[in-house]
């Protein structure tokens, strides 16, 4: 189960730059392609002729044309034209409110009179020259809710991440979770550790020693409907850490933005948006290759551990403190999804896992 009357992150611009794409999300399939004068569309992915995919079509001059027989479709979701045909009763097939904002194609997968564009997070970094982005994309098998769980409990770090990101001092430092609104924080302060590969590379990117004891934090900040950023960074010791002037330290921020595919599967946009050192692109292009390989260790872990959950629908599992942001993010989901169901209909609304841990 996931909210429907949200915004998700369903593609980046690059993905739709040269052919309409098809994405199925939160259960349903989705054609994003650009119409008239570049605007970014999203509609049903099912021509009303025969059902082909309209995914599999073509963009002429703003219109989606069906790879089948040529049908015609308008931004709206109204047949145009088709080769021979008069198109007057076809049925119209349904649209999805979309914005294209903060370099990411946004879209609403709920009660298209809810969406309000006002309502997609800000985010600091996008054409900011202070900062410098990078990401990318994984498909993984998993229920959008097990990511969360892995996000807003880095213990898994030291296990998961053994080589680049994970120390023990993280399982010797206790985190500490609260709850303000809608938002869920986890946060972890390690004072005085020597910085792992990862961080060494990091600190070595802004011209900073790496091989001195730093401060480490880690400040996980979960917002429905499934965003997650982490606040993480390291600065020489003893130099105010998270406070530490820009000079002593390597400050980024871990962007996750994490949508269901189905109730089993997620679209996983991952990046990195870094406070240090921000012109140098090919610094951009390591961090990304770096952050990309650490966050491809947690992808076989989440599949396995999903297919154990299925396979074991009614096994007990543990709530430790560890896992309090996971589980506090969950309570918010739920009361979300409650609303939602409270207030009627949601297209499509879908069912199944339910509330583990
Ligand atoms: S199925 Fe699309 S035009 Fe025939
Ligand atoms: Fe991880």
């Amino acid at each position: 189960m996931f909210p429907k009357n949200t915004w998700y992150v369903a593609c980046t611009p690059d993905e739709i730059d040269e052919k309409p794409l098809g994405r199925k999300i939160c259960g349903e399939s989705i054609v994003f392609y650009r119409g008239e004068e570049g605007r970014v569309a999203a509609l049903e992915d099912f021509c009303p002729h025969r059902g082909a995919p309209l995914s599999l079509g073509y963009v002429s001059e703003g219109k989606l044309v069906c790879g089948y027989h040529g049908l015609e479709m308008g931004c709206e979701g109204k047949t145009i034209a088709m080769p021979g045909q008069r198109v007057r009763g076809f049925p119209p097939i349904r649209s999805y409110p979309v914005a294209e904002r903060y370099g990411f194609i946004w879209v609403w997968p709920g009660e298209a009179a809810q969406a309000d564009a006002n309502l997609i997070p800000h985010l600091d970094w996008y054409d900011n020259p202070e900062w410098a982005y990078g990401g990318g994309l994984f498909h993984i098998a998993c229920d959008y809710r097990l990511m969360i769980d892995n996000l807003m409990d880095l213990t898994h770090e030291t296990y998961v991440h053994a080589t680049s990101i994970g120390q023990k001092e993280i399982d010797e430092t206790p985190c500490k979770t609260t709850v303000e609104g809608d938002t869920v924080i986890t946060s972890r302060f390690m004072n005085n550790i020597m910085p792992p590969p990862f961080w060494k590379l990091a600190l070595r990117g802004n011209n900073l020693a790496d091989d001195v004891p730093v401060d480490r934090w880690q400040i996980c900040r979960f917002t429905p409907p499934s965003q997650v950023m982490i606040e993480v960074g390291v600065a020489h010791a003893g130099k105010g850490g998270y406070d530490a002037p820009p000079e002593h330290k390597a400050y980024a921020v871990v962007v996750d933005f994490i949508t269901p595919e189905t109730d089993t599967s997620i679209h996983y946009f991952w990046g990195m948006a870094r406070k240090f050192n921000p012109r140098d692109k090919a610094l951009t292009a390591t961090i990304r290759e770096g952050q990309g390989k650490i966050f491809s260790e947690d992808l076989e872990m989440l599949e396995r551990q999903q297919k154990n959950l299925l396979a074991w629908p009614d096994r007990d599992l543990l709530k430790l403190n560890i896992d309090t942001g996971g589980v506090q993010s969950r309570k918010i989901l739920d009361r979300l999804m409650a609303a939602e169901q409270a207030a009627g209909a949601v297209p499509g609304g879908s069912s199944a896992l339910e509330d583990r841990p």
